[in-house]
């Protein structure tokens, strides 16, 4: 079977024609055609692999052999909605709530990572009666419209008229850059007392807090981990304003930060947020996802009287799925794998910011990696430009990295949780000689590296 059907410009023709403009395609001015995909590796029309340090929705790897196998077996005998009675749903609940504390034990599945924390702001404003959000600054969590109001990620690109009244936005956690950083004595204290004051000042004015709602890790925002200590005193402050601390785990969960299976308990045992919202890597690229929750939280959505009922959520195929890609994560070792691969990787990392200016910061928990690069160290110049020239030499070396974060300058790793040291010192090596001729062309021109913006 050919697994082309189109030549590439009549793909893309019929994609201009077709497909919204606003779904935009990685490297619009050449865009990669992906016709097939392993572990890993990604493999376009003319069978070029691609090394894959993006995409965390293939958690397990690209079209798992378990995962599809377990897919296609649910699909040939039963396939229908949570209406009726199905051992693959309520088994699958049960294994997913062992990954978690005992408190959160009920789930809703949904389809997507949007769904879910849509569902999520739903629960929470139906158990506490409240309706303000806060939420952080640079902060993604989808692309439905009560997500765009909670995404400053989104929204700064509207006018504040249209910026939603109950919607309040705290400082994004981010000790490099942001308000508090790792020089101050106590950043954690003092970023969950910036959201003390939001809770105060809403209060004053009559308002009541719903819910805080954060990644454990912030993904879009740039790569951010937020200090130990911090989500603690956060959800002290919302409890005791009536409110419940929703964590996001659509991006980091499923054993990526290596040292735990959730990336919220990468903030210490005694942490527990009241709701946790899962999406892209638990279906391995299967459109399914989940919110969990407390049984008081659960109680009081169902004390609405209002039934909740979801066409696709929780079906028979979805939880084979999931149970197969919980099977992967342990029969290969994957959370163990990140944590190994991941040190490695940010290791490696380290040694590029001895040699190169450019290189800010590199920071990662697991296979969630972040390299912020900046023109100048003290004034942390955000070297945007150098870090999109970075992305597209390195797609010429058929490597697929993303920059994020609200400058564009933070290089993104989080691949498939199979990814290889060897992968590691791959993408590593070739980002050096990128810098290395970046520093050479600059001299070439008598230009300070860091003042050069373009590399050619
Ligand atoms: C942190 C976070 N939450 C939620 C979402 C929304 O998930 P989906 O695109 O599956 O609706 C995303 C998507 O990128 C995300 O990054």
């Amino acid at each position: 079977m050919s697994v082309e059907r189109l030549d590439k410009e009549e793909t893309i023709d019929l994609r201009k024609k077709h497909i919204g403009p606003s779904c935009k395609i990685f490297f619009s001015h050449d865009p990669i055609k992906i016709v097939q995909a392993k572990g890993q590796y990604m493999y376009d029309e003319r069978g070029q692999r691609y090394l894959d340090c993006i995409n965390n929705v293939a958690h397990v790897g690209h079209c798992h052999p378990d995962v599809v196998k377990a897919g296609a077996q649910q699909m040939e005998l039963l396939n229908t909605n949570s209406r009726f009675l199905h051992d693959n749903l309520v088994l699958y609940a049960q294994r997913l709530q062992a990954t978690l504390p005992e408190k959160l034990s009920v789930c809703y599945f949904v389809n997507s990572g949007s769904e879910a924390n849509d569902l999520a702001l739903r629960l929470a404003r139906q158990y506490t009666g409240h309706r303000d959000i806060i939420t952080l600054e640079n902060a993604y969590h989808g692309h439905v419209s009560s997500l765009i109001d909670i995404s400053p990620y989104k929204f700064h690109q509207l006018s504040d008229a249209e910026q939603n009244p109950f919607v309040h936005v705290a400082p994004s956690p981010d000790v490099y850059r942001g308000k508090y950083r790792a020089s101050h004595p106590d950043p954690a204290t003092a970023y969950a007392d910036e959201v003390k004051d939001i809770i105060d000042k809403v209060q004053k004015k009559g308002g009541k807090i719903a819910a805080f709602i954060a990644e454990s890790l912030q993904s879009c925002g740039g790569q951010v981990i937020p200090p130990v200590g911090y989500f603690q005193q956060v959800a002290e402050h919302v409890h005791k304003a009536g409110g419940v601390f929703i964590a996001d785990e659509v991006q980091v969960g499923f054993g990526r930060v290596g040292t735990n299976f959730w990336a919220f308990q990468l903030q210490g045992e005694d942490f527990v947020p009241d709701i946790v919202t899962m999406g892209k890597p638990i279906g391995n690229g299967h459109p399914m996802s989940c919110v969990v929750t407390t049984k008081e939280v659960a109680e009081g959505f169902m004390s609405s009287g209002m039934d909740y009922f979801n066409t696709f959520g929780g079906n028979p195929v979805s939880c084979a799925i999931g149970l197969a890609v919980l099977d992967v994560i342990v029969k290969e070792d994957l959370q163990g794998n990140a944590l190994r691969v991941g040190r490695y990787l940010c290791n490696l990392l380290q040694k590029q910011k001895e040699k190169h200016a450019l290189v800010g910061d590199v920071r990662g928990c697991g296979l969630f990696v972040g390299v912020e690069l900046v023109r100048d160290r003290l004034k942390l110049t955000p070297a945007t430009a150098e870090a999109q020239e970075v992305i597209y030499k390195l797609k010429e070396d058929h490597i697929l990295l993303s920059a994020d974060g609200p400058h564009r300058n933070v290089l993104k790793f989080k691949p498939p949780m199979c990814f290889t040291t060897e992968d590691a010192d791959l993408v590593v090596e070739k980002i050096h000689i990128i810098l290395t001729d970046y520093s050479r062309s600059c001299l070439k021109k008598s230009v300070n590296p860091l003042e050069f913006v373009a590399f050619k």
